[in-house]
């Protein structure tokens, strides 16, 4: 099954299975300014926060995702799956590379 999951920070969409990571599906964006790091839980550079929907969580290094980051929606995209449609906001590096490469994607638009 797939769910429907949006950027709130650009307003993308993107499907995702329910037996993928979050950071795959972003990733068919094909974007060449989402980081995709280690896709283990072990760089931290894919951070997230899901502001609706529910998923399923992996294993989180606390060095990453702190407790009190956890129970306010934080995660690492690479260790969640969609169990539901979802919506997120994209974090630290994860925000500042999405945002800049939707940024050049919308200005190449206006100038074709
Ligand atoms: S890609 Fe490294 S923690 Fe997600």
């Amino acid at each position: 099954m797939e769910h429907d999951v949006l950027i709130e920070d650009t307003g993308e969409h993107f499907l995702c299975r329910d037996s993928e990571s979050v950071l795959n599906g972003m990733a068919r964006l094909c974007r060449k300014g989402i980081p995709v790091g280690c896709r283990g839980g072990g760089c931290g550079i894919c951070k997230v926060r899901v502001t609706a929907g529910e998923h399923r969580c992996r294993a989180m290094s606390k060095a990453h995702v702190s407790d009190t980051e956890r129970a306010c929606g934080v995660a690492l995209a690479c260790c969640i799956e969609a169990c539901s449609d979802l919506r997120l906001q994209v974090l630290g590096k994860m925000q500042r590379a999405v945002c800049r490469s939707a940024a050049d994607a919308a200005s190449v638009r206006k100038s074709n």
